[in-house]
């Protein structure tokens, strides 16, 4: 496996994605890790992330040097390279400038590192760089505005890249990180069956005869927790499925038949519809919203739960970049894990320990993992939805009426994205209802209706998002359909927005 050291790099997330798709399991831990931690975990080699601090900066992010001590490769990329230059005696050069963008690189050598590299574009983003590597390290490329872009240190096995080779646009980087783990001489046997086999092993020593219970939503990271416990303690696994009644159209029903026939596990459903619409009514804030779903949310599935005799633990779907960000970016205190999106937190008189078996997945990975047990595409694929579902889709108050007119217009989008062969490749794709009347005509008839507005991102994690460029035709056919077939809209938006500065959700 492979430790890697987050420096607070943006880019870190990229580097175990990287790793992983050579088959080879790693970790990011803080640079505060203890060195008891690091042997602990046997790492058959070491890469220090980027970051965004000059190893001058006071409090700039450190990790014990004893790494280096090991006897196994470290790779160290922009800043985990001047971090490890300078550990050794050379010198950094403190510059105010960035340099950022495409570089091309002269190489020094074609072996190890570089072997097999032929496009040397790279991709730079740094402001300090390299002027004097220490003893016993020697320059391996460089390009016209970086004289130190790579250098090793042979007997150590210690590599440094000033450019980022996580990054898509440095074209031979997936060759260049998996140079890196053949110098490591990983083994190449993280698969999701393995990844599967060794966590239901896990669970069951874990468990033992206890209970456990699992706030099912029906989106893809709860179901695939979920049924990655049921494998592991079948019936002991008891999964609770609140419907706030913010659910799209036939969402629920849909969700239930998939659930039971599908999961085959013990599940049990609670319509709590008006009770949701009843606490949210004549509530405009956004905020306001969130919090009523998410306490009362809480206070079911809590009452819910109790009724479940000797539960010991809560099963999330927590995943990795949950678990990730929620640590400060240089390594303050470790994994305080995120409270669920759609649990909305742990209450703390359940007394119930945490089993979080997609901690360590990200979200193509968790999609992969349900593949492999079994679970049907339509609900591995399915877009993300929030857990305060269609209430922060609908701007202003909450009605009955509101809900309706959504649900309608919302169904034909998802409708035509579907027949159109576009859902896999929107991130997601939804309807917002303003709170917005315009003057339309239709027939002779003046109207006087809602507007509502056609949201479609693209997005690798929901961090940041594109609109997506959806053809004319295509919106064309949407709009129309809304318009004609919705009574209450007369007005079709397309948002044109990206994330960031605008968020996916309007509220
Ligand atoms: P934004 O709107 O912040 O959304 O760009 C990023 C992703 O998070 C989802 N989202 C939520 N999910 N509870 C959730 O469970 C929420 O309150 C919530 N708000 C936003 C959103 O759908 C997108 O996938």
């Amino acid at each position: 496996m492979i430790l890697i050291i987050d420096f607070g790099s943006q880019f870190n997330q990229l580097i175990a994605r990287r790793v992983r798709e050579h088959s080879v399991y790693c970790v990011i831990e803080p640079p505060n890790v203890s060195m008891e931690t690091i042997r602990a975990c046997n790492p058959e080699g070491i890469i220090l992330s980027g970051g965004p601090a000059s190893i001058y900066d006071e409090g700039s992010p450190k990790v014990d040097p004893a790494i280096f001590d090991m006897g196994i490769p470290v790779l160290g990329i922009c800043y985990g390279m001047q971090f490890m230059v300078h550990t050794f005696g050379g010198a950094v050069e403190k510059s105010l400038k960035r340099e950022y963008g495409f570089a091309s690189l002269k190489l020094h050598c074609t072996q190890d590192l570089f072997a097999d590299i032929k496009d040397t574009s790279c991709w730079m983003s740094h402001g300090d760089s390299i002027k004097s590597i220490p003893d016993g390290f020697e320059i391996i490329a460089d390009t016209a505005n970086t004289p130190v872009a790579a250098c090793r240190h042979p007997e150590k096995h210690l590599y440094g890249v000033q450019f980022h080779p996580e990054v898509e646009h440095t074209c031979e980087g997936r060759k260049i990180i998996d140079n890196f783990l053949s110098i490591c001489q990983c083994t190449r046997n993280w698969t999701m069956a393995s990844f599967a086999r060794e966590t239901i092993e896990e669970i069951r020593s874990t468990v033992k005869d206890q209970q456990v219970v699992l706030g099912l939503s029906g989106g893809v990271d709860s179901s695939v927790a979920a049924v990655l416990i049921h494998k592991a303690i079948g019936d002991q696994l008891t999964c609770i499925f609140v419907d706030n009644g913010l659910l799209r159209k036939d969402e629920a029903t849909t969700l239930k038949e998939i659930l039971t026939t599908n999961l085959q596990m013990n599940i049990r459903f609670v319509d709590a519809g008006r009770q949701f619409l009843a606490a949210l009514e004549k509530v405009t804030d956004p905020e306001a919203k969130r919090k009523i779903i998410g306490n009362l949310f809480i206070e079911i599935f809590d009452e819910e739960a109790k009724k479940i005799q000797n539960a010991a633990f809560l099963g999330q779907g927590t995943l990795y970049p949950d678990v990730i960000e929620s640590r400060s970016a240089f390594g303050g205190p470790s994994a305080v894990i995120k409270s669920h999106h759609n649990v909305g937190g742990l209450p703390e008189t359940m007394n119930l320990k945490l089993i979080e078996p997609l901690q360590y997945l990200f979200k193509d990975e968790v999609r992969a993992l349900g593949t492999e047990l079994g679970i049907p595409d339509a609900m591995v694929w399915r877009q993300p939805f929030p857990g305060p579902g269609l209430a922060i889709r609908i701007l202003g108050e909450i009605t009955e009426e509101r809900l309706a007119i959504l649900r309608d217009a919302d169904a034909i989008l998802l409708e035509e994205v579907r027949s159109a062969g576009l859902y896999k490749e929107l991130w997601q794709s939804f309807v917002v209802l303003l709170p917005i009347r315009t003057v339309g005509v239709m027939g002779d008839h003046r109207t006087y209706e809602f507007t509502c507005v056609i949201r479609a991102v693209t997005s690798k994690d929901a961090m940041t998002a594109d609109w997506a460029r959806l053809p004319h035709e295509f919106l064309a056919k949407v709009s129309s359909r809304i318009i004609n077939e919705v009574r209450g809209i007369n007005r079709v938006a397309y948002d044109i927005s990206s994330k960031p500065p605008a968020t996916i959700e309007w509220e």
